[in-house]
């Protein structure tokens, strides 16, 4: 079965993360930037383990200089999503390769994402601080999140190395944006285990987590995460590639969904791990047998954790239903 032209919600998207190599090659070209060695003989983005994807694509980033060059970003993103028939969207928006955390900067930036379009996707914003980049940056950037909450930036969160610090380190940030209205998720048991996902619920009170699949390692944390309803935002292909788990069939994505915790599948860094929405469901039906119920079972979870308007939401559940 083709899952392409199925309607599609994607909650763990990293704008970024999702530049088409084509495009960093082409602004670098147009900048005459040198950013590094980062793409392999087939122009794909080349690294090897979890710091060295973090290195390429902080490295990408350099070629993402203007608001412009985020329009143009977005709008390249955007089009990859309606061709996947993805719907919806949340992506994960950093202050800090916009204009350094400056708030000023960071509206002119936002609103130049704003401007990208295409028929038929909604995108909505969800601010991330960089957990390697550490607390004292994350606090401006929990500034800006908290002074654009809005239609369009609907939360807050954290990503990069969760090997450093701890989650606790970044509650001022998150407490500042929950104030402001903003809705709350940070990755988490990507990288550390079960521990590092109690954290996240008990330090930073998030509703969502970033990943969250190492919580599968301690059946209190699972009962925990079902009864509180608390939603992971999995990312399975991400996971494989990295080397999270050695193949899909170790992920814990069925095991975690059967024992009732609500789980949604995004594709995290699409170029990055050679993925599409559609591949990610693809794998699931190959790997585990999952066909038309689970996937929408999928969509409705994903459908209720998602961050926007009631509105927004509404008119998502029509095209959800339509044939
Ligand atoms: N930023 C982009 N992708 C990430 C991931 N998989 N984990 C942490 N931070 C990230
Ligand atoms: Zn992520």
């Amino acid at each position: 079965m083709s899952w392409q032209s199925h309607p599609k919600l994607e909650l763990h998207l990293h704008l970024e993360g999702a530049a088409p190599p084509s495009l960093i090659r082409q602004l670098a070209f147009e900048k005459s930037i040198d950013v590094g060695g980062i793409f392999d003989d087939a122009g794909n983005y080349a690294y090897s383990g979890f710091s060295e994807f973090l290195q390429v694509y902080e490295a990408a980033t350099q070629a993402l200089q203007s608001p412009e060059d985020f329009k143009r970003l977005t709008q390249a993103v955007l089009e990859q999503l309606a061709e996947h028939n993805v719907i919806y969207a949340e992506a994960f928006l950093s202050p800090d390769f916009c204009g350094d955390r400056d708030l000023g900067a960071w509206r002119e930036y936002m609103a130049a994402i704003q401007e990208a379009h295409v028929d038929g996707v909604t995108l909505k914003g969800i601010i991330t601080c960089i957990r390697h980049f550490g607390p004292d940056k994350a606090k401006q950037t929990a500034r800006c999140a908290a002074e654009t909450a809005g239609d369009f930036i609907v939360g807050y969160g954290m990503g990069g190395a969760e090997t450093v610090g701890e989650q606790k380190d970044f509650a001022y940030g998150f407490d500042m944006a929950r104030e402001a209205g903003l809705r709350l998720t940070t990755h988490a048991g990507e990288w550390r285990g079960p521990k590092e996902v109690a954290a996240a619920l008990d330090d930073l009170k998030v509703e969502r987590v970033g990943h969250g699949v190492r919580a599968a390692e301690d059946p209190d944390l699972v009962r925990r995460l079902a009864d509180t309803g608390v939603v992971l935002e999995t990312n399975p292909g991400s996971n494989v590639v990295l080397g999270v788990y050695p193949s899909l069939d170790q992920h814990p994505i069925t095991k975690l969904r059967d024992a009732g915790v609500p789980v949604t599948v995004s594709t995290d860094d699409p170029p990055f791990f050679h993925t599409t929405m559609t591949k990610e469901w693809a794998d699931l039906e190959t790997t585990f047998g999952w066909g038309a119920d689970d996937f929408d079972t999928l969509n409705q979870t994903a459908l209720n954790a998602a961050f926007c308007d009631d509105d927004t939401k509404q008119q998502l559940a029509k095209r959800l239903e339509q044939p």
